[in-house]
């Protein structure tokens, strides 16, 4: 038995967490055993590298050390969240995975893509997300989302053009892999992302069932 994987990406105030509640609901709805979780983070160990990841610190973060730390916290997320739920048959919904260190360690720090992918095989083998929903939407709409729920940790206090590099990648590694992607507008209403998700649904129940 293998379940699926689908992972949610975009900026910060795109609607990731948001979403990834309301699609939960329809899965369940459906009688589709979903596992919900979230990097980095998603085991107390890796959650406790994410307060490294996201706290401000006086010291500045070498940016390597920020991308062994992003997979560090993913092996451990993968050994005792991911890997064992597929294994069971469910559907796995994760808020970010490895696009957003090809976004954010790739496009917003400038590390090579190579570089990155050697850690990813290093880490997956060959676990990629089956399906990848990119909620994009222009950085000024993000950035007011995000400031107006209060402190902004490490990653949102950086500046305009971060962002729009963030973007950037995410939007270029939707375009070379359309089949692992779909993009949805999220500068939209929520309403009508969650059609645009109703929409999807077909496409997730006969991944599962098919
Ligand atoms: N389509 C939308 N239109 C307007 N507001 C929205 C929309 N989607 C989400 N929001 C609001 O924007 C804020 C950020 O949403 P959410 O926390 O889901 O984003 P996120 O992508 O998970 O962000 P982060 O990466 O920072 O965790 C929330 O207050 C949410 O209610
Ligand atoms: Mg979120």
């Amino acid at each position: 038995m293998t379940g699926l994987f689908i992972t949610l990406e975009g900026p910060e105030g795109a609607g990731k967490s948001t979403n990834r509640e309301y699609l939960a609901e329809q899965l369940r709805a459906a009688g589709v055993d979903v596992v919900l979780t979230r990097e980095p983070g998603g085991t107390p160990l890796a959650e406790r590298i994410r307060e490294l990841l996201l706290d401000p610190s006086d010291e500045k973060m070498d940016a390597d050390t920020e991308l062994l730390l992003v997979f560090a916290a993913r092996a451990q997320h993968l050994a005792e969240v991911i890997r064992p739920a597929l294994a069971r048959g469910a559907v796995v919904l994760c808020d970010r995975f490895t696009d957003a260190t090809y976004a954010y360690q790739g496009g917003g720090r400038g590390l090579s893509v190579a570089r990155i992918a050697t850690l990813e095989h290093f880490v997956q083998g060959d676990l990629r997300p089956d399906l990848t929903l990119v909620f994009d939407l222009p950085v000024d709409i993000g950035l007011a989302r995000a400031t107006a729920r209060g402190r902004l940790d490490r990653f949102e206090q950086e500046g305009r053009a971060f962002f729009e590099a963030v973007r950037n990648a995410y939007l270029q590694r939707a375009a070379s892999q359309p089949a692992r992607y779909a993009l949805v507008d999220a500068s939209l209403p929520l309403a009508q992302v969650q059609q645009s998700l109703d929409a999807l649904m077909p496409q997730i129940l006969g991944r599962i069932h098919g």
